[in-house]
């Protein structure tokens, strides 16, 4: 049977999803008292985002957050995963609240509950208050906290109503892309330096599930991006440098977590601070574990030590001692991303390997693909098959995994509609629904549909 064939089964309960993030959707920069975030400072750099392009706008979605909840209604969502923009609730990162930004999300996630959508919180989506970074970001140990205070405050005010908690989104991209390559904000390069903003990072996740519980609120989990890695040949040299790429951008990020240790000892010998009381904190247990999947990672060894093109086509700096290459003989997204279905069954299937009795249950917090899909066409349809195919081939593969036994709770589409890709600006479309930039009007793709439709034959016994 053919992915496209296979029918798609799930538990009653299974939650169904789609997020976004704060910066990509919701514009109104300057608005309701908002302090400035890293993510308008970097959009300033020259270069920085294709095309000069910046959230200032986005999707206007500050404004049409009732529209956004009424299409999320009428596809049947169980869920929508948000985040909450920490320059809206504390402009400068510490201290006095602005009442304004936080009513926002109290209208919002009013409007969600109104309208029978469960919404799953984020708190840190890569949108730090520039006042914190003036003082050193998450290199300064003093930003763990600032985020738990933070946690604490969005805890009070929503903890009632906010079915899922979530202090980070995808720690490893925020480190490498924002800390060791300089290709997203704060644009740092500093390499191996990084890892102390990761490790600051997890050091505030752990403080701010501590505040959050303290706050009342639970169901706390994390969003952190996973997938395999694959040696690009069975050669010793390369299957050493794939499981030195596997240990930092996999199990750096989920042992702290799920087992309160770093992966290897070099790494937690140039962490800075008192790191095994941290990784006590970093360790409180979770009600679940959020994994957002994309694609798989080839590594080979490096060919040569001055430099090579790796993520995002940037340069690696020198003396890496991994290279990323090309996975061949898959189709790709108009993004470039190889398609791989049977990725997202192997990662959680790691998961649960690794980690055993350990391992909460599993939401997948993002699955999705960008297409450039063209504009409406006369009838109003926007045909997206290619994300339809996406999606079904991901549940499938996801299914097989639950089949095999592996715990898993829910699937969150990204992302309900087009938004701002970060570096990759506007062009690059992951949504359910199209966003037309020049009208800010939303039109509903083939997807939404499909998904909508999927969700009803579910409840419906599938
Ligand atoms: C993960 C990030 O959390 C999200 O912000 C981003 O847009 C998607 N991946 C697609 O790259």
């Amino acid at each position: 049977m053919t992915a496209a064939e296979t029918k798609l089964s799930f538990p009653q309960d299974f939650l169904w999803g789609v997020a976004a993030a704060a910066y990509q959707i919701e514009g109104a920069v300057d608005v309701d008292g908002r302090g400035r975030s890293i993510w308008d400072e970097f959009c300033e750099r020259p270069a920085a985002v294709v095309g000069g392009e910046t959230g200032a706008v986005a999707t206007d979605h500050y404004h049409r957050y009732r529209e956004d909840v009424a299409l999320m209604r009428e596809l049947g969502v169980d869920s929508y995963r948000l985040s909450v923009s920490w320059p809206r609730v504390q402009p400068t990162g510490s201290g006095a609240v602005n009442e304004a930004g936080l009513d926002f999300y109290e209208r919002l996630v009013d409007e969600l509950c109104a309208a029978g959508i469960k919404p799953a919180v984020t708190l840190f989506h890569w949108d730090l208050p520039q006042v914190l970074q003036d003082a050193g970001g998450w290199l300064n140990r003093d930003t763990a906290q600032r985020l738990a205070e933070y946690a604490d405050i969005v805890g009070r005010r929503l903890g009632d109503r906010v079915h899922m908690w979530m202090p980070l989104n995808e720690p490893v991209v925020h480190t490498l892309y924002g800390h060791a390559l300089g290709v997203h904000a704060p644009g740092l390069e500093l390499g191996f330096g990084a890892l102390q903003a990761a490790h600051h990072q997890l050091l505030g996740h752990g403080l701010s599930v501590q505040a959050l519980r303290a706050a009342g609120c639970d169901n706390i989990g994390i969003a952190s991006n996973h997938a395999p890695v694959h040696a690009a040949s069975e050669s010793e040299a390369d299957t050493e440098a794939a499981d030195i790429y596997d240990h930092i951008v996999n199990w750096t990020f989920a042992d702290p977590v799920l087992r309160g240790s770093y992966p290897a000892e070099e790494l937690a010998a140039i962490l800075q601070g008192p790191v095994d009381e941290d990784l006590r904190v970093i360790s409180q247990p979770l009600d679940w574990f959020g994994i957002n999947y994309y694609e798989p990672t080839v590594i080979a060894a490096p060919t040569s030590d001055d430099g090579s093109t790796g993520v995002l086509e940037v340069d690696l700096p020198p003396g890496m001692p991994f290279q990323p290459v090309a996975l061949e003989g898959y189709e790709r997204t108009d993004f470039g991303w190889p398609i791989v279905p049977a990725g997202l069954r192997e990662i959680v299937s790691i998961f649960a390997d690794r980690y055993g009795d350990a391992l909460p249950p599993i939401y997948v917090t993002e699955s999705g693909a960008s297409f450039h899909d063209p504009d409406p066409d006369g009838d109003g349809r926007v045909r997206d098959d290619k994300r339809i195919g996406y999606h079904r081939d991901h549940l499938a593969a996801l299914g097989q995994a639950m089949d095999d036994g592996v715990d898993v709770r829910g699937y969150f589409v990204w992302s309900i509609m087009d938004n701002f890709e970060w570096a990759a600006g506007y062009r690059e479309r992951f949504g359910l629904v199209h966003v037309d930039y020049e009208t800010l009007t939303r039109t509903p793709k083939d997807s939404y549909y499909w998904y909508r439709d999927l969700i009803a034959a579910q409840r419906a016994g599938g």
